[in-house]
């Protein structure tokens, strides 16, 4: 391997910030060490930190895995230069989220129950109903946001708010808006495969800057859509982040009544001791379009109801399998957006939180 054939390899990488030009481009490329079976890259930006520099090194070591050998050892590192002096390196802090009065998230114990589809039609049903809602993607792994709301054409802006006294300007994400609703995802920035290869503390970062370098403004409401699972990254995501408490939902299966559970704890660990304030039961029925009366329990009746009971937790509400769900979540246009059992049946839950969290 030439130093030339990793620069050729980079220049597939590009800065979504700065008109989509390649990191060799702009020269951002600081150093490049090549050894047998080894390719060590640094990344250089100057100023204050690149809002997308975690982003960029993620990309580089994904075009590295794609086009090196199997087994290379692939170290890539980001550095900042020039750094002003008398500045200190941006921190990600709760700023953005000033303006913001509910921070829900929206979790499950077990991945596919969908958690993503209840979310989005949440955020568009409170919108409809006239409140000012965000909703922040934080599956870095399998973002899904842009797909079920159409918007993954769209390249959230980077404005800058000036610093006062003294202080760094800062750089933030401008949300996508559509659907009366802010919409932020990973998935705005990176390629699915890219996404896939983010581990531990890179993922972690990625994710709260989600959520926490965005320019929400007022909101009433940002719904925080997790991503699935109960493990660390879950654990570290609710500790970081202000979550005011959590939605759970679910499917009616008896079986899915031990990961409930493990999304509740999630949020009752040491540390985190969030509210969770009920259950959502999806997929609670099936009604086919063309009877909308007709209701078959296909994953047994009920098991909401009884899994809320003996959960101790209120059941919020029971949204029905529609073939039409499933296509609106291709087509990017939510069902809450219209009047079918599906989309009426989110509506009436939006009202539930908007009880519940006035
Ligand atoms: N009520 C429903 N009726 C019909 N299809 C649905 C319904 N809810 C979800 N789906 C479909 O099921 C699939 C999984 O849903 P979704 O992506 O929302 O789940 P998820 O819990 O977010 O998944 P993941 O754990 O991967 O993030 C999607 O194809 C979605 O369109
Ligand atoms: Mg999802």
């Amino acid at each position: 391997m030439t130093e030339q054939e990793i620069l050729n390899i980079l220049k597939e990488v590009r800065h979504p910030g700065k008109g989509d030009r390649s990191v060799v481009d702009l020269g951002m490329v600081d150093g490049i060490e090549t050894g047998t079976g080894k390719v060590a890259v640094t990344l250089a930006f100057t100023g204050r930190k690149d809002p997308l520099a975690d982003y960029l090194g993620g990309a580089v070591r994904a075009a590295l895995i794609r086009n090196l050998p199997k087994d290379t050892q692939i170290n890539v590192k980001t550095v900042v230069k020039e750094e002003a002096p008398h500045k200190k390196p941006m921190e990600l802090d709760d700023q953005g989220l000033a303006g913001v009065r509910h921070i829900i998230g929206i979790a499950s114990g077990k991945g596919g129950v969908g958690k993503s589809t209840v979310a989005v039609n949440l955020a568009v049903a409170l919108a409809r109903m006239g409140f000012k809602v965000g909703l922040a993607d934080a599956d870095v792994y399998g973002p899904s946001i842009p797909v079920m709301t159409g918007t993954q054409e769209a390249s959230p802006e980077v404005a800058e708010t000036r610093g006062q006294d003294g202080e760094e300007a800062r750089q933030w994400f401008v949300p996508i808006e559509k659907y009366g609703v802010k919409w932020m995802s990973i998935g705005y920035f990176a390629k699915p495969e890219q996404a896939l290869i983010w581990r531990g503390p890179m993922a972690s970062g990625a994710l709260k800057q989600m959520i926490l370098q965005v320019k929400w403004d007022d909101l009433d409401y940002l719904l925080v859509d997790m991503p699935p699972g109960t493990g660390d990254i879950h654990i570290s995501l609710v500790r970081d982040i202000p979550l005011e408490g959590a939605i759970i939902v679910t499917t009616p299966q008896q079986v899915a009544l031990s990961d409930v559970l493990k999304g509740v704890n999630m949020f009752q660990t040491q540390g985190v001791e969030k509210p969770v304030y009920g259950l959502v039961e999806n997929m609670a029925w099936f009604t086919p379009a063309e009877l909308p009366d007709n209701k078959y329990y296909i994953f047994g009746k009920d098991g909401g109801v009884r899994m809320a009971k003996e959960l101790g937790l209120e059941l919020l509400g029971q949204i029905p399998l529609v073939q039409g769900i499933r296509e609106s979540g291709d087509s990017g246009e939510p069902a809450a957006l219209g009047s079918t059992p599906d989309g009426v049946a989110f509506i009436a839950l939006a009202g539930r939180i908007a009880e519940i969290l006035p």
